[in-house]
């Protein structure tokens, strides 16, 4: 046993016994605990869940890795001098109230160290003394309500720090001025009054940041240092009104930000506007009443927001998201006071694949809503809808899905064929037949549109139409109807007019009259959709779409 001769003091503090055990096992001769598993090959234990009150002393003192969590450890001794070659030590889950002095200085190899959920309620200032290759450091699930300056001194290699889940209220200004090298800093379930603005401005290669669950109450200018590397910043569960629109000016590279379930009760639409690269926003559940027009200007990169839980939301302006040309995907969920949404809302925006408005207050919608064409997505389902004839094209949508294999083989125009929609719980409030239906379930004859006005008006003006043609063909005699037979087009029409409803393309140009007017607004950023090809060109997709969809009704009905 040479290294008793070489540290003699690390024997002193050694409770006999283990000293008893530790002379009976020669260093080449280590053994496995009865309850540990050891691996001569990667050089490592696992003694999880062994009721264990001590660490053990007789494994091998090469090893590399050490699981020791889930045992009832409430002191580290001097113990961890035997394993010097340690690069990874988990001593989650014990019962340690203290880490004492210097107990680690003989690790310098150690690069992860896991103490998450003890009882540490104090670092010493030399607790972590020694450990100069330590990468990855988890704190998380103690009692820590103060770190010292001098707590992370030799910790110069340090570039993941985990302190969640304890009550830190405050951190020590130059507690971070050693670790150059940390990438992610976790604080979140603490108790913060305020962003650690001063301990952070050392952190300047910090790229991720988790204030979560904390109770700060507002972001002001000089709160949020120069962070040039950060791309993620998480704040949400705090009491947040409000953002300075300057305080994110040093956060250029953010791709991800999580503002959720704050006190918010606007959109920080200048404040937001600073970071060009967000690609990721999350403002649930805030006590926004009112989504204004360009609400989250500038941020071009956009690809993912949501903005779910606003239970006070009402109004949601139809140009809001128009400069986030590259939206993908957003969540509007349990918006529990949105009872309808402008059309063309996502106009501008030329990406997006997917939408979801679940649990809203929707009553009804159009298929001019949505960009049908490209969504790949669509969930609507939890709105009390009122199924009536307006709600048609989801039903046909409901009713493609099922048939979709037919519509690929045989597609008569472009229909959404990858369109996914939560047609199972799409349920109609309304009317008092069909409540508690499923809109898949209910059978065209119950929704379609044949005694609506819109299609009488379009039935009389289809009549006057053909009675029209018809007039004219008798009035220019056969001349015309020769040159008509070798006329494929008006074939149909004139098939049409002795009332074969199975003809399968109907008369496109008059349906498309009578769709009712769409109103056009001035929109800040509009990018054409893609055109749709069969109905008229010169029409925006909308009104194709409405076009081609109303179609059907008047099939049956001509
Ligand atoms: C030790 O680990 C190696 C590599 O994972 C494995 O091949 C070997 O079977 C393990 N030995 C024992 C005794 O578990
Ligand atoms: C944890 O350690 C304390 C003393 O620090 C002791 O009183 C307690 O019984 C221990 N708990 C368990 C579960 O071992
Ligand atoms: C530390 O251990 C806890 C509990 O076992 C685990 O949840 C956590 O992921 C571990 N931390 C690291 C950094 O591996
Ligand atoms: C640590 O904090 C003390 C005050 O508590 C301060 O005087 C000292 O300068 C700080 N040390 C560093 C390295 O910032
Ligand atoms: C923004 O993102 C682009 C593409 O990912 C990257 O090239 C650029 O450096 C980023 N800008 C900043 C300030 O980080
Ligand atoms: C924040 O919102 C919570 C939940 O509604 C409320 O209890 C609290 O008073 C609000 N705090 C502030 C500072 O507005
Ligand atoms: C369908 O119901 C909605 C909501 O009740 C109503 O606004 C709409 O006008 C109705 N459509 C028709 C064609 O009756
Ligand atoms: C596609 O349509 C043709 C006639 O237009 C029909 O013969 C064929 O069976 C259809 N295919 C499928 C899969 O329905």
């Amino acid at each position: 046993m040479g290294g008793e001769n070489t540290q003699p003091m690390f024997w002193r503090p050694l409770p006999t016994l283990l000293l008893l055990v530790i002379t009976a096992f020669t260093s080449e001769g280590a053994l496995c605990p009865g309850k540990c598993r050891c691996n001569d090959t990667t050089l490592s234990a696992t003694c999880t869940s062994a009721a264990l009150e001590v660490i053990p002393l007789q494994l091998n003192p090469e090893i590399h890795h050490l699981d020791l969590s889930n045992n009832k450890i409430s002191n580290l001794y001097y113990t961890l001098s035997i394993y010097e070659n340690l690069l990874t030590l988990d001593l989650s889950t014990n019962n340690l109230s203290t880490l004492g002095f210097e107990k680690f200085k003989s690790q310098r190899n150690l690069q992860v160290l896991n103490i998450s959920r003890n009882n540490i309620d104090k670092l010493k200032k030399d607790s972590f003394n020694g450990l100069k290759a330590l990468v990855k450091l988890d704190l998380s699930f103690n009692r820590l309500e103060r770190l010292h300056n001098l707590t992370f001194l030799e910790l110069h290699s340090l570039q993941v720090i985990i302190l969640s889940g304890n009550r830190i209220t405050h951190l020590e200004r130059g507690l971070l001025r050693n670790t150059k090298h940390l990438k992610e800093l976790m604080l979140n379930n603490n108790q913060l009054l305020e962003i650690p603005a001063a301990v952070l401005s050392d952190a300047i290669g910090l790229q991720r940041l988790a204030l979560s669950d904390n109770l700060i109450n507002s972001v002001d200018e000089e709160h949020m240092p120069n962070l040039l590397d950060l791309r993620s910043l998480l704040i949400d569960g705090n009491i947040i009104r409000d953002i300075h629109h300057a305080a994110l000016t040093g956060l250029p590279s953010l791709e991800r930000l999580d503002l959720s379930n704050n006190n918010f009760t606007c959109v920080p639409t200048a404040s937001l506007a600073k970071l060009s690269n967000l690609t990721w926003l999350k403002m649930s559940g805030n006590f926004v009443e009112n989504i204004p027009p360009v609400a989250f200007r500038g941020l071009f990169q956009l690809k993912h927001i949501h903005l779910d839980h606003l239970d006070l939301l009402t109004r949601i302006d139809v140009r809001a998201f128009v400069d986030n040309i590259n939206l993908e995907r957003i969540w509007l969920n349990d918006n529990i006071a949105v009872k309808s949404i402008p059309t063309r809302l996502f106009h501008g925006n030329p990406k997006i694949v997917h939408i979801s408005m679940r649990n809203n207050a929707l009553t009804t919608l159009e298929a001019s809503h949505f960009p049908l064409d490209q969504l790949r997505l669509l969930q609507l389902g939890g709105n009390p809808l009122d199924c009536n004839c307006s709600l048609l094209w989801l039903w046909h949508l409901a009713e493609e899905q099922k048939k979709i294999s037919i519509i690929q083989t045989n597609h008569t125009f472009e229909v959404p064929l990858e369109l996914h929609i939560d047609s199972y719980e799409i349920n109609c409030a309304a009317p008092d037949t069909l409540i508690g239906k499923q809109l898949a379930e209910v059978s065209e004859a119950e929704i379609n549109c044949s005694f609506s006005w819109v299609a009488l008006t379009s039935a009389l003006i289809s009549v006057m139409f053909i009675f029209l043609i018809l007039t004219g063909l008798i009035l220019w005699g056969p001349l015309k109807k020769a040159r008509l037979r070798g006329n494929d087009r008006s074939q149909r029409n004139g098939a049409l007019s002795r009332g074969k409803a199975e003809t399968y393309e109907p008369p496109r140009i008059e349906k498309c009259i009578v769709s009712p007017p769409v109103s056009h607004h001035d929109y800040r950023t509009l990018s054409p959709w893609e055109q749709y090809g069969n109905c008229m060109s010169n029409m925006n997709i909308y009104e194709q779409l409405d076009c081609h969809l109303k179609d059907r009704p008047h099939i049956v009905y001509v």
